[in-house]
């Protein structure tokens, strides 16, 4: 469980998240609202990618700016998954490289690796492209790839930020339902989106004007 209390992120005097208070428990929830509204700076700060200017993010009840640089990695590497709206592949790695990286960090072993590699894959129905070169991949490929290795090590929370700003609807909404298994199977699944009917998809709709939650429905 992730808790976000009094979270606050100032750039010079532009507040960017004004003291934001939120929970996030479980589910698939979606972070709306218009350009400039905060809602990457709170992704970020969620994922421990950024340092909150004041306020504090708790982890399982533990504040995660407390701890040890040391301990903090080791969260942000077990219990995190992030993926990006430009996917932040490695291009000239296949598919089952890229899916492969996260647990070679994490030092799997060599046949652990490969079961999971092939779990993971067969997951984003992609077994069969193992060997092809991430560069070579469509742009809804090369997003279902950045899930797979998003998910490679377990993590309890995936983040994504406009996972499908570049792509076509039938892309989007296999991305959409690669989440929703996900968010079933346990997994908490924080996505950023400026689509409405994207959001409609989801349990939970936290909406941000001006570096504030405006609303915060359960659907
Ligand atoms: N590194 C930074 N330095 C200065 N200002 C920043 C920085 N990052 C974000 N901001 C400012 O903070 C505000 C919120 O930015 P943020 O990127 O979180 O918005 P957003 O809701 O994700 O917008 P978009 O929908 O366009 O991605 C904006 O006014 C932005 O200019
Ligand atoms: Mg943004």
């Amino acid at each position: 469980m992730i808790e976000l209390k009094e979270v606050e992120k100032k750039f010079g005097t532009k507040v960017a998240v004004d003291k934001i208070s939120l929970k996030f428990e479980g589910g698939f929830i979606a972070i709306t609202g218009r350009s400039g509204s905060g809602k990457s700076t709170l992704l970020k700060m969620t994922g421990l990618m950024q340092t909150p200017t004041s306020g504090s993010v708790l982890f399982d009840g533990k504040d995660v700016w407390a701890l040890k640089e040391r301990e903090r990695n080791l969260l942000r590497s077990s219990s995190l998954g992030f993926v990006f709206q430009d996917y932040s592949l490695e291009p000239n790695y296949t598919v089952a490289e890229n899916v492969e990286l996260p647990l070679l960090i994490a030092g799997m072993k060599r046949e652990e690796r490969r079961k999971r590699v092939e779990e993971c894959l067969s997951f984003i129905g992609m077994a069969e492209m193992k060997r092809q070169k991430a560069h070579t991949l469509s742009g809804g490929e090369m997003q279902r790839v950045a899930i797979a290795r998003a998910i490679a090590n377990n993590p309890a929370h995936l983040l994504a930020d406009e996972p499908c700003g570049n792509l076509d609807k039938e892309n989007g909404d296999n991305i959409i339902n690669l989440f929703r298994t996900l968010a079933d199977e346990g997994v908490t699944v924080l996505m950023v989106t400026h689509n409405a009917e994207d959001a409609k998809k989801t349990d939970r709709v936290i909406s941000l004007l001006d570096g504030r939650v405006i609303s915060d429905e359960r659907l």
